[in-house]
C-alpha cells in the first residue's frame, strides 16, 4: 500500500489550476522518457530498479556482516562525501534513536561520519574518540579517488592499522566502491578487505539504495529488507501507466516547476521532527546537484521547525516572495509524552495538560501553513503515516524519481554534475598535485594579480 501522498491545493495563490494541468501534461511527457530510458543520462538509471534488483543473497551477505559487528564494536566510522555519504546519514537518523551517541537505543554500533570535510579539528577530535573505542571503517567512495574521503582514510587506516595491528584491521575495514577502477579498489585488493560493489550505472546521489546506505543502515540494527521492499512499492506504483493522474512524483514534480515558473525560485524543505533533519541534507544534494545546470534550477533549503520559526520564521514569512515550501509531515510519532498537569499552573500551560506532545506540534504545523498562506508562501505537502523502514524506502524512490522527472522538465540532465569538478581543479592545482603544473602556475599568477589590485 501507497503511504506517500502529496497535496497541492495550497499552491493556488501562486498558480492556478489550468496553469498547474498544463505542466502535468508536460510531466507525462518526461515520465514516458524517464521509463522508456530515453533522455538524457540514460546510462545512469540504474536507480530505477534498484528495489527489484538488490538480491536477497546480498541482503544476507550485509546482514551477516553487519550481525558479526555487532557486539564486537561499538563505533563504526563511514567515510565518504555527498552521495556516499548522506543517505546513508539520512536513513539512521530518520529511523534511530534522537541521543544514539550517548549509548541510548539498543546494541548496534554507532555510526559516526569522517570523509565529508577536511577539517583538522574535526579529525583530531575523532582520533579522540576512537582512542577509547572499539571500532571499524566503511570506506566509500564510488571514484575510489574522492580527496576528502582519501585523506581521511589514509589518517585512519593508520589509527586503526596502530591500535590493533595491521592484520587485525584489515577485518575491521569495509569498501565500497566501483567493480574495477579507482584507487580505493586497488587498495582494497591488496589488503584484502571484505568489498562490495556500486554498480556502474548508479550515481553517487541516488545510491542509498546500493551497499553505498546498505550496509551502514544494517549495521546501525535498521531492517534493510524492510527498506527495499518500501522503495520496491513505490516503484511499482510509479511506473504503472494506469496511475498518471495519481501518480505522486509527477503531482509533486509539476507543482514545483509550475511554481518555479512563476518566479518562485527557493524551495524550503520544512520538517517538525529533528530527526529528519538529515533527510533534508540528503534531500538538498539530490535536488541541488541534478538540477542546478546552465543557470537554472530550483535552489532547494531546508528549515527545522518549530526550531527555526524563531530563526528563518520572521523571513519566510515576510521577506521576499520568491519562496515556496514543501512539508514533509508525519502523522504519527514514534514515542508518546504526555504533557502533565500542574496544580499551581504558574506556567498557564493547564490548558493543555493531558495532550501528547505530538499533538501540539501538529497544530504548531497547522497555525504555521495557515500563516504562510496568508502571507503569500505557496505550499506543498507530502504526507507519511510514520517514521520506519517502509515509508522511508517509499519516500526515498518517490524523491528520485520526481527529482528526475522535475530535471527533464528543466531541460537538464538530472544525472551529472560538472559543476563539482571547478573546485576540485582549483585545490589539486593549489596543492601542487603531480599533473596539474599548467593550473598550478596559471593560480598562482591569478593569486598574484588578485593581491597587487
Ligand atoms: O552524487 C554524486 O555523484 C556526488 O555527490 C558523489 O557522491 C561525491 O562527490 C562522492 O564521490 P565518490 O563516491 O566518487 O567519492
Amino acid at each position: 500500500m501507497i503511504k506517500v501522498s502529496v497535496d497541492v491545493d495550497n499552491i493556488e495563490t501562486a498558480v492556478s489550476s489550468e496553469e498547474l494541468l498544463q505542466v502535468e501534461r508536460e510531466m507525462e511527457t518526461h515520465f514516458q522518457t524517464l521509463i522508456s530510458q530515453s533522455g538524457a543520462g540514460r546510462d545512469f538509471l540504474g536507480w530505477l530498479t534498484l528495489p527489484a534488483d538488490v538480491n536477497d543473497d546480498l541482503v544476507a551477505r550485509i546482514d551477516a556482516e553487519a550481525n558479526s559487528l555487532r557486539g564486537n564494536v561499538e563505533y563504526m566510522v563511514v567515510l565518504g562525501i555527498g552521495g556516499s555519504y548522506l543517505g546513508t546519514r539520512a536513513v539512521v537518523e530518520s529511523l534511530g534513536h534522537s541521543f544514539s551517541m550517548l549509548n541510548n537505543g539498543g546494541n548496534s554500533p554507532k555510526i559516526l561520519y569522517a570523509g565529508q570535510n577536511i577539517s583538522e579539528d574535526y579529525i583530531a577530535d575523532l582520533l579522540d574518540v576512537l582512542d577509547k573505542k572499539d571500532y571499524a571503517l566503511c570506506v566509500i567512495s564510488k571514484s575510489g579517488t574522492t580527496t576528502e574521503t582519501a585523506i581521511a582514510f589514509r589518517i585512519l587506516k593508520a589509527h586503526i592499522e596502530e591500535k590493533y595491528g595491521v592484520e587485525s584491521a584489515r577485518k575491521r575495514i569495509i569498501a565500497i566502491t566501483d567493480k574495477a577502477k579507482g584507487a580505493l579498489k586497488k587498495l582494497a585488493d591488496s589488503e584484502g578487505y571484505s568489498t562490495y560493489v556500486i554498480p556502474d550505472d548508479v550515481g553517487g546521489r541516488y545510491s542509498v539504495l546500493t551497499p553505498v546506505g546498505l550496509l551502514p543502515v544494517a549495521v546501525a540494527g535498521l531492517n534493510i529488507r524492510k527498506l527495499l521492499d518500501g522503495a520496491g512499492c513505490m516503484q511499482r506504483h510509479l511506473a504503472a501507466p494506469s496511475s498518471l493522474k495519481e501518480n505522486p512524483a509527477i503531482i509533486y514534480a509539476a507543482a514545483r516547476n509550475a511554481l518555479y515558473r512563476k518566479g518562485k525560485n527557493v524551495e524550503i524543505m520544512v520538517t517538525y521532527e529533528p530527526r529528519l533533519v538529515s533527510l533534508t541534507e540528503w534531500w538538498k544534494q539530490l535536488y541541488g546537484e541534478s538540477e542546478g545546470k546552465q543557470h537554472k534550477g530550483i535552489f532547494p533549503a531546508g528549515v527545522n521547525f518549530t526550531t527555526d520559526l524563531h530563526s528563518m520564521g520572521q523571513y519566510i514569512q515576510d521577506g521576499q516572495r520568491i519562496i515556496f515550501e514543501t512539508v514533509l509531515s508525519v502523522a504519527n510519532s514514534q514515542r508518546k509524552v504526555v504533557i502533565p498537569e500542574n496544580k499551581e499552573n504558574l506556567d498557564g500551560l493547564n490548558f493543555i495538560a493531558g495532550k501528547k506532545l505530538s499533538e501540539v506540534n501538529h497544530v504548531a504545523e497547522s497555525g504555521t501553513l495557515l500563516a504562510h498562506i496568508d502571507g503569500g508562501v505557496p505550499n506543498i505537502r507530502i504526507s507519511i503515516p510514520r517514521l520506519d523502514e517502509e515509508c522511508l524506502g517509499q519516500l526515498i524512490y518517490f524523491y528520485e524519481f520526481a527529482c528526475a522527472l522535475s530535471g527533464y522538465a528543466l531541460g537538464v540532465n538530472p544525472f551529472d554534475q560538472p559543476g563539482v569538478e571547478a573546485y576540485k581543479n582549483n585545490m589539486f592545482a593549489l596543492l601542487g598535485k603531480p599533473g596539474y603544473e599548467a593550473e598550478t602556475k596559471q593560480m598562482a599568477d591569478k593569486v598574484k594579480s588578485g593581491t597587487n589590485n
